[in-house]
């Protein structure tokens, strides 16, 4: 089994990751390929705070890792013109950790939440009133002489994340003004992205290269750029310095990435309900222990990209593996498989999660 960290079509980022995901990173709407209708919101969200004077509404973006999430958090900030905060659920230990925090933020400051539903119980208590109200409840002494008292602060806006929008406490998503998804990208628009990442890093990407490095990075900004940056050293080390098509698809060939973008991680996956459990259904614990996999890393990583490209789908009883499933793997499908649900139709991790 490879490790997570060092696997190329890990969303989440690796090793040397951060310093390039930095530079990459677009830093208005405007450089921010995608997700028409979450910009197209925050567009007026922003416009109309700034306008008003007033912070912007809490805001939640959800969906699978490597869609742009941190990315989009940074720019609404810079949209807004004011400074952002960046924590995360679990490295807000104690509630004095997040009072901490949130007595030195300044009016209209955003708060960055990421990894939002890991959040404990006790720091959730003082990040509602903190939202609802902009008020601090803080507990002086202890025992039978404590006392609550409340503190009045900035209004600031908080920008939380996640990967899994049913494990955000029902409390705490009704105190977001606004909820928004993230989607898979497609093909054109991650061309376009890794076009721009190529400029960026100064290398020249035919049209061509682009659309092949699109077409297999499930759909993902993340892996999208990471790929680029491998198709730039195979071609500096096999190709004579100049990325073609030739050199790009080699060097996929070498990454053993397979035609629609699959890893060895997701063939594990299709191949394990497929082979072992006869199709499936199959539990999601059951199939992350056969093939040595950590159920949420199953369930973050790499079920929403088998799910949304239909070679998987969620039963009450399990996971099945489509037809579509077999015939990737080259097994004729047995008579009665599930068909794979369309490309174009979008998965809803809103409402088919928590079935695990
Ligand atoms: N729409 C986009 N356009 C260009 N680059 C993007 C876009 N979305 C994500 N990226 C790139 O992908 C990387 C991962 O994005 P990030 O915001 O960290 O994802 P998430 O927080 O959802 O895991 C960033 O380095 C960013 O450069
Ligand atoms: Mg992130």
């Amino acid at each position: 089994m490879v490790p997570p960290e060092e696997r190329l079509l890990a969303p989440v980022p690796i090793l040397d990751d951060d310093e390039v995901e930095r530079s990459l990173r677009p830093r208005a709407l405007s450089e921010f390929p995608g997700q028409e209708r979450v910009k197209e919101n925050l567009v007026i969200a922003v416009e109309a705070a700034r306008k008003r004077g007033e912070a912007l509404d809490h805001l939640l973006l959800y969906g699978p890792p490597g869609l742009g999430k941190t990315t989009l958090a940074n720019i609404v900030a810079h949209e807004m013109g004011v400074a952002i905060r960046t924590t995360s659920g679990p490295a807000i230990e104690r509630p004095g950790d997040l009072a901490a925090i949130l007595t030195n933020l300044k009016e209209h400051d955003i708060l960055f939440i990421d990894e939002v539903h890991r959040l404990s119980r006790a720091v959730e208590e003082i990040l509602y009133p903190a939202m609802e109200d902009f008020a601090l409840d803080l507990v002086i002494g202890k025992g039978p002489g404590a006392r609550s008292v409340r503190l009045a602060m900035p209004k600031f806006t908080l920008v939380g994340a996640t990967t899994r929008y049913a494990m955000v406490s029902a409390p705490m998503r009704d105190r977001f003004g606004s909820v928004y998804r993230l989607d898979f990208y497609d093909a054109p628009t991650l061309a376009r992205i890794v076009k721009r990442s190529a400029q960026i890093l100064g290398v020249a990407l035919p049209d061509d290269a682009a659309q092949e490095i699109a077409r297999r990075s499930r759909g993902t900004p993340r892996i999208a750029n990471r790929i680029l940056r491998r198709v730039r050293d195979y071609a500096e080390v096999r190709g004579g310095g100049a990325i073609s098509l030739g050199s790009t698809r080699d060097a996929l060939a070498l990454l053993e990435i397979d035609d629609l973008g699959l890893d060895e991680t997701d063939r594990l996956v299709i191949r394990c309900i497929v082979e072992k459990f006869a199709g499936g259904p199959v539990g999601l614990d059951t199939i992350a222990a056969s093939i040595g996999e950590e159920a949420d890393t199953i369930m973050d990583v790499y079920e929403p990209f088998l799910l949304q490209r239909g070679f998987l789908q969620r039963t009450p009883r399990g996971r099945v593996a489509t037809a579509g499933a077999y015939r990737h793997l080259g097994i004729e499908p047995p008579r009665g498989a599930t068909q794979p649900a369309l490309w174009d139709e979008p998965a809803n991790p809103a409402s088919s999660e928590g079935d695990q």
